[in-house]
């Protein structure tokens, strides 16, 4: 709980950071090759990885027309208690829907309550997340949709980047941030 709002504190300003309006119908990368279709969002994603989920992205480098538009959109799939893991998305808000399936979803608001906020969804239910979100499946197979107000959202995923930057963040800075002893800092390092 301590981590999740440390790590608020640390990235909720970039949450402020947004695309300014279009200012032509479309700017696709390639002028030659104007590319508005992606097809294969109706495969599901490979969840054979530790976390048991899988982001399937349909952002402006899978699809270059979305270039200057401001949305996108992602599948993901959750094997059995699959894990989104805590991140935040530095350029977009999100809004999802459950397409099959339960999900659990959490986010932690920004300073100075941080308040955790729980809510399971079920299929059809609507979702917008802001700031910190994982989501864990709770039944039988789940996928669903997300869309974001960026076609490049982006992500922070509050693990790799506390524990995992590179190069690494010192270790006596991190054991100082979270109140603990530097060898617990070198663990989570170390996973990272
Ligand atoms: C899914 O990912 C696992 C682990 O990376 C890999 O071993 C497996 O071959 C992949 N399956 C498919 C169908 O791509």
């Amino acid at each position: 709980m301590f981590l999740l709002s440390f790590v608020a504190l640390t990235f909720s300003y970039l949450a402020l950071a947004h695309e300014p309006s279009p200012l032509q119908d479309f700017c696709v990368a390639d002028p030659n090759s104007p590319d508005f279709f992606f097809s294969g969002l109706h495969l599901m994603g490979n969840i054979s990885n530790h976390l048991g989920s899988k982001v399937t992205p349909v952002f402006v480098t899978q699809l270059p027309g979305l270039n200057t538009m401001g949305i996108s959109m992602v599948r993901i799939d959750y094997a059995p208690w699959g894990l989104n893991p805590p991140h935040t998305h530095p350029r977009a808000t999100e809004i999802l829907t459950i397409l099959e399936g339960t999900l659990q979803v959490r986010f932690v608001t920004s300073n100075p309550d941080n308040r955790f906020i729980t809510k399971v969804l079920q299929k059809g239910d609507v979702f917008w997340g802001l700031f910190i979100s994982n989501a864990m499946w709770v039944m039988d197979m789940l996928w669903l949709l997300l869309a974001f107000s960026s076609q490049n959202p982006g992500a922070i995923t509050i693990g790799n980047a506390v524990f995992g930057a590179n190069p690494a963040i010192p270790a006596d800075i991190l054991a100082k941030a979270f109140q603990v002893d530097k060898s617990v800092v070198d663990q989570l390092q170390a996973k990272f």
